[in-house]
């Protein structure tokens, strides 16, 4: 079985992703993990070097070929992946996409100590709370438009449980909408 996981940064993608192919003996991958090593360099350097637009243009390519791959796959994405259709019409075809939640400050408590390699929040070192708070409001709406299941990481200890706790909702037929 394929699982997509979308959502914003600091919400646990990666490390949820992880832990899921591990219990389902998946293949792991993470667009911005994939991303950097085909270019051979960090996704802030890619954004400052070419610019957003060629970062999300490496995006849609990759979700291209992915849905071409065989076997299973637990795919992380990054937090602006769904933001373009194309990319959700892509997501959709590889797999049941399940949007990883959490509130402002569990997120920023997550990410506050690599700001400098997250050129979204990079500019607003100031009041990184303020600006986390604004891209969630704009992009809540997508999330919750293009998800199958919705999942709040926040109150859970570690990814494994988090991890065995989607798999149940998976098998369940309840969706968010
Ligand atoms: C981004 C999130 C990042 C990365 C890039 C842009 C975003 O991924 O793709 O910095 O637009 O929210 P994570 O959500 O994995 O941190």
């Amino acid at each position: 079985m394929n699982i997509v996981l979308i959502g914003f940064m600091g919400t646990g993608k990666s490390a949820v992703g992880h832990a899921l192919a591990n219990m389902t003996r998946a293949r792991f991958l993470d667009t911005d993990a994939e991303i950097e090593r085909e270019a051979g360099k960090h996704v802030a350097e890619i954004f400052a070097d070419k610019g957003e637009e060629a970062f999300r243009n490496s995006e849609s390519m990759l979700l291209q070929r992915l849905t071409h791959d065989k076997g299973s796959l637990v795919l992380s994405t990054g937090g602006g992946t769904p933001l373009r259709a194309e990319n959700v019409r892509l997501l959709k075809k590889i797999g049941p996409i399940v949007w990883l939640t959490a509130p402002p400050q569990t997120i920023l408590g997550r990410v506050r100590r690599n700001l400098a390699q997250r050129p979204l929040l990079a500019s607003h070192k100031d009041d990184p709370l303020v600006r986390v708070q604004h891209l969630l409001a704009e992009r809540t709406p997508r999330y919750a438009a293009v998800a199958d299941y919705e999942f709040d990481t926040s109150n859970f200890a570690n990814s494994d449980a988090v991890a065995a706790c989607i798999l149940t909702m998976l098998k369940s037929p309840v969706v968010t909408r």
